[in-house]
């Protein structure tokens, strides 16, 4: 989704707003722009596409300026292109904005009938206008973004320079992220730390509704009723190197590889060799958790995933009842909240916009209370929240999420085993579980280990339009997940189905053309599973069983491939079966060309509705 980046300093910016934009390139976008103050002049360059063709336009026709606004764009109102590509500018006024401004069209109307004309279909442009109207009026540039951010309806996190300010930029959010970086005689505005670690670790996370005003020498924050605030200062974690590619040839590819360490630093002082260690969802926590009689999860995309599998844990160990549904639903409709339920937000970045209203929602709602379970600290999810579990993934580029879904797992899998515990759960099943979910780790290192076979098998997809899916059981949520990652990344259609579904519909599309790629651990469902690749044997379609034994294969099928994976117990088996479908994916996209880390019209973290 859209990343600002914005600096006030002694020397020349753009290359600073440069090299923040390609630190979010992850988020995905499809055009990129700056803007510098030079000498009481707007300077400005544009382009669709990468940051880098905006770079070459840049360094063609380069121009110095210590302050300035930079802005990469996910297409929302108007297509992507040079016009409506930001920063854009209203006279004096050059603004970069996320979000999505709802009254945008009322306010444009009431612009235009006063004589404003405007160059882009965007919302944003709207914006600078009004920004621009209240400097005419003599406000300054603060005062100016204060009195109309009260106007705006919607989303926005902005960053905004005036021609008559310089060294100076003003910001505001609500609904979007927007932090400060804090430099030594040169200050920040950046979408996350990310923009910012290559020029400093200190960081302020604004809160709802904050507006920031930042100079080379000072950082002023005020609410929107203009009472000054301070806000904590943080020494952010992330190094340039986490950020690094290194040897891998995509982001994806490192992330999938780094799940056996990103899995072990999340169960890591909270597995102990008892059992789940005393209150790692925050202070209060087990307390709480005692008390409840059921749960809601809400989340979007893989961390929804994530939620089906944890639905099936939590019953079957705990035997509280679950409900798991994606957030742009759950906040728009009546959901039944019996007496004390817990209400739990999965979600890597913790700034998915509907994930975030679901929870807001939720606290109207009459949850017993609610629970983040997030890879991101800081964030708007995690600050909202009573209780917390940091999934410990480290930042996550690829736009298809990968270790942010198994360090999910992980950390869902501690939920379900306390909640498990708590309600009498047999000691020796208990120890048992534990013991297996120490063993992740190595289990998925285990499966990384069949990449070359995977790599084989990837060649059979490159002439493919269409795949299906099928698992059952817990290994349901498994297969949407790994036909969300192909369909993500490497453009074919993928659909999931229980296989016991198959019959009632998906069976008329497969022949010869259709592969079908069944997740097939062991398991007391595996013997009707079985009858389900039958079936589809029977009909010529092409199987892709990823399976512990022989799944009903005979070791040498037909038509097809079978896949040994060592599930290591049936409890972690999700995550493990994930690894290699996530690198089916990934091989495929890599052998049809695609952009694997930046998917066509995707967002990493998608912060409007
Ligand atoms: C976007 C990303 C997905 C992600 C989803 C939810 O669609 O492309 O990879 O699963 O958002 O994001 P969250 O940060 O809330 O987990």
């Amino acid at each position: 989704m859209c990343g600002i980046v914005a600096a006030t300093a002694q020397r020349d910016v753009a290359p600073l707003l440069i090299a923040g934009l390609k630190a979010l390139e992850y988020r995905g976008y499809d055009s990129a722009g700056l803007a510098v103050l030079d000498g009481g002049q707007i300077r400005r360059v544009r382009a669709k596409g990468k940051v880098r063709e905006m770079e070459a336009l840049y360094r063609a026709d380069p121009f110095p300026g210590g302050t300035g606004i930079a802005h990469t764009r996910w297409a929302t109102h108007g297509v992507p292109n040079e016009a409506n590509a930001h920063p854009h500018v209203a006279g004096r006024v050059a603004i970069v904005h996320n979000g999505i401004i709802e009254n945008y069209a009322d306010l444009r109307a009431r612009l235009q009938a006063g004589g404003r004309a405007f160059t882009s279909e965007t919302d944003t442009e709207v914006i600078a206008a009004l920004v621009d109207e209240r400097l005419a009026a003599g406000l300054d540039l603060r005062e100016a973004v204060l009195a109309v951010v009260r106007e705006l309806e919607g989303a926005y996190a902005i960053a905004v320079i005036d021609r008559n300010a310089p060294g100076r930029v003003v910001g505001a959010r609500r609904g979007a992220p927007l932090l400060v970086g804090l430099g030594i005689g040169e200050n920040f505005l950046g979408s996350d730390a990310q923009a910012l670690v290559q020029v400093t670790h200190r960081v302020i996370y604004l809160a709802e509704d904050d507006v920031v005003e930042i100079t080379r020498e000072s950082v002023r924050i005020h609410t929107l009723d203009g009472t000054p605030v301070e806000r904590p200062v943080h020494e952010s974690e992330l190094s340039a190197d986490a950020v690094e590619r290194g040897e891998y040839r995509h982001y994806m590819q490192k992330e999938i590889f780094e799940q056996p360490r990103a899995v072990a630093d999340t169960l890591e002082a909270r597995l102990g060799p008892h059992g789940v260690l005393p209150n790692i969802f925050g202070a209060g926590g087990d307390e709480l958790l005692a008390k409840v009689r059921g749960l809601h999860i809400v989340a979007c995309g893989t961390s929804y995933h994530a939620g089906l599998v944890a639905k099936y844990w939590i019953e079957e160990y705990a035997h509280l009842p679950v409900g798991v549904e994606v957030a742009s639903e759950y906040r728009y409709r009546d959901a039944v909240v019996p007496p004390d339920t817990l209400f739990v937000a999965i979600s890597q970045s913790g700034e998915t916009a509907d994930t975030l209203a679901a929870m807001r929602e939720s606290k109207r709602r009459g949850y017993l209370g609610t629970l983040a379970i997030c890879n991101v600290p800081e964030s708007s999810v995690v600050r909202e929240a009573d209780l917390r579990l940091m999934t410990r993934a480290g930042p996550e580029i690829g736009v298809a999420s990968t270790k942010a879904f198994t360090t999910q797992l992980a950390a869902l899998a501690l939920l379900a085993l306390q909640l498990a515990h708590q309600r009498g759960l047999d000691a020796d099943r208990y120890a048992g579980l534990c013991a297996q979910l120490a063993h992740l780790p190595r289990a998925i290192e285990d499966a990384l280990a069949l990449e070359p076979a995977i790599v084989a098998l990837a060649e059979r997809f490159i002439p493919r339009q269409h795949a299906l899916f099928l698992g059952r059981g817990v290994q349901y949520p498994v297969a949407l997940e790994g036909a969300l990652k192909l369909k993500e990344i490497s453009y074919i259609h993928a659909e999931a189905y229980p296989a016991g579904e198959l019959k009632h519909g998906p069976l008329a599309l497969v022949d010869e053309s259709m592969p079908v790629v069944a997740v097939a651990p062991g398991g007391p469902l595996l013997e009707k599973l079985k009858s389900n690749l039958q079936e589809v044997r029977a009909r010529g379609g092409e199987l892709i069983v990823f399976a512990e034994g022989e799944a009903g294969m005979d070791g040498n099928p037909a038509r097809g491939a079978l896949l040994r994976v060592a599930s290591g117990g049936d409890f972690i088996a999700p995550a493990v079966f994930t690894v290699p479908l996530q690198l089916l994916a990934y091989h495929v996209a890599v052998l049809r060309g695609t952009d694997v880390d930046q998917p066509r019209n995707l967002a990493k973290s998608v912060t409007v509705e």
